[in-house]
């Protein structure tokens, strides 16, 4: 399904959370595209708090990291 979702300024990111949850329906997976400052932290963010989350939310941009470990020193390689 397209939808737009405006949000005009900050103190409507809530409002704009929640049409973005009420239309979720049985998808799980979403991508968010945008430049840098575009706003995409702040918008999960408003996301998360309407899902109920109460923990510290972050960027979700640097949260994927790779562990590797070195089989010759044991050090570990993120
Ligand atoms: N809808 C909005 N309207 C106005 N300013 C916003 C909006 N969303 C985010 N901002 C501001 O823009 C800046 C960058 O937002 P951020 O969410 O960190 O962007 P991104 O995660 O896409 O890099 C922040 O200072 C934030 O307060
Ligand atoms: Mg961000």
């Amino acid at each position: 399904m397209d939808m737009e979702i405006k949000i005009n300024s900050l103190g409507s990111i809530h409002e704009a959370a929640k049409q973005f949850i009420a239309a979720m329906g049985d998808n799980t997976v979403f991508a968010f595209y945008g430049k840098m400052g575009a706003g995409k932290t702040t918008f999960i963010k408003a996301v998360c708090e309407e899902l109920g989350v109460t923990d510290v939310i972050n960027s979700p941009t640097f949260a994927i990291v790779n562990e590797y470990r070195s089989d010759e020193t044991g050090e570990l390689i993120y």
